[in-house]
């Protein structure tokens, strides 16, 4: 197995076997930073991290693992980059794949990480897009894996917006991987049809499936994994909260829900989510809309079914794991396959 010199755009562009691959090198590089086993092998190389939107996850996770890899980084703000405001995205690639042995981009289209990749000459890592968010699903797959201990068969439910990063994200997860992939929402939320029939020819490969439904009860049933995402997304104009609020309100993870699903459901959620008044937006939205909790009830958030601070510190070892492996470092720490 030799992903060195890979970019890391999107899942569809992987096979089972290596994102299986990549999953297995977080879980090694995971336990070696528990016992403390030095992994600097990258000693001398450097990466840029752009962000066009904001991020605690995505961002913490590519320095920690920069730095336990041996790497510098350099943080490049939606404020102080001159990426398409005065300097083009190929010409941006271009300069930044002079310096660095790797570059992550979070920010809108999927075409300007595609941009990136074609002119910059060193590995692009996807940090986040409108139309998908790779890092975030090799999370999600180790954290499943280590408490189901296996993914072929696991049946996800997706509730709300599945028409974004998380939901398409997550569908062609479920196609690569032989899992089961439910999107419960109403139907303007389902994900693009051309997507969904890509899906489904790469399930009838692997014995995944796609399902679309709008019955929240019929969608959850038996699921075990009960996976949400916030109503509304970075980028999105905050007008668009009041129609949010009404179409996805049925598809909140609740208690009835968690229940439907069965007792060895675990409720997971990228994060950040809006389960209480603890933040600025929570309490808007309270004072406009009456809601105190959004697409997570507090209870199933701190109930012992969430998992969702093992996805959000498997976010670093498999971002780990994306940069050990497109840079090389799996060999030289001779943990590749
Ligand atoms: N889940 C996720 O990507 O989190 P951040 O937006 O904090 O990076
Ligand atoms: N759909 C969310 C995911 C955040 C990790 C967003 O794009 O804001």
């Amino acid at each position: 197995m030799d992903l060195q010199g890979r970019h890391f755009l999107k899942l569809l562009d992987y096979t089972p076997e290596e994102i299986t691959y990549m999953v297995d090198v977080a879980e090694k590089l995971k336990a070696m930073k528990k016992a403390d086993e030095p992994m600097d092998v990258l000693r001398g190389k450097n990466i840029a991290l752009i962000f066009e939107k904001t991020s605690t996850r995505t961002r913490c996770s590519f320095e920690v693992a920069a730095s336990d890899l041996g790497m510098g980084s350099t943080y490049l703000s939606p404020s102080v980059s001159q990426m398409g405001k005065k300097e083009s995205i190929a010409d941006t690639a271009r300069v930044l794949g002079r310096m660095y042995d790797g570059i992550e981009y979070r920010g809108y289209g999927q075409e300007i990480v595609d941009e990136l990749a074609k002119y910059a000459g060193v590995p692009v890592w996807n940090g986040l897009t409108n139309e998908f968010h790779p890092t975030q699903m090799l999370a999600d797959l180790l954290t499943i894996r280590e408490h189901f201990g296996y993914l072929k068969g696991i049946k996800v439910a997706y509730m709300g917006d599945a028409r974004y990063n998380m939901g398409n994200s997550w569908m062609v997860t479920c196609a690569k991987m032989g899992m089961h992939f439910v999107a419960c929402t109403t139907k303007d939320y389902f994900p693009d049809p051309k997507l969904v029939q890509e899906c489904e020819e790469i399930a009838k490969t692997t014995g995944g499936s796609i399902t679309l439904t709008e019955d929240a009860m019929e969608g959850t049933k038996g699921a075990n994994v009960v996976y949400t995402d916030v109503w509304v997304s970075m980028g999105e104009p905050a007008e668009i909260w009041a129609q949010r609020i009404k179409d996805l309100s049925p598809y909140q993870v609740n208690r009835k829900i968690m229940e439907n699903a069965g007792e060895n459901a675990v409720f997971m959620h990228c994060l950040p989510a809006f389960h209480d008044l603890k933040t600025e937006i929570g309490q808007e939205i309270s004072k406009q809309f009456g809601m105190d909790e959004l697409e997570v009830t507090d209870e199933v958030f701190e109930s012992p079914a969430s998992v969702v601070f093992d996805e959000a510190e498997n976010r670093m070892h498999t971002i780990k794991a994306v940069m050990a492996v497109t840079l090389g470092a799996d060999k030289k720490l001779g943990i590749c396959r």
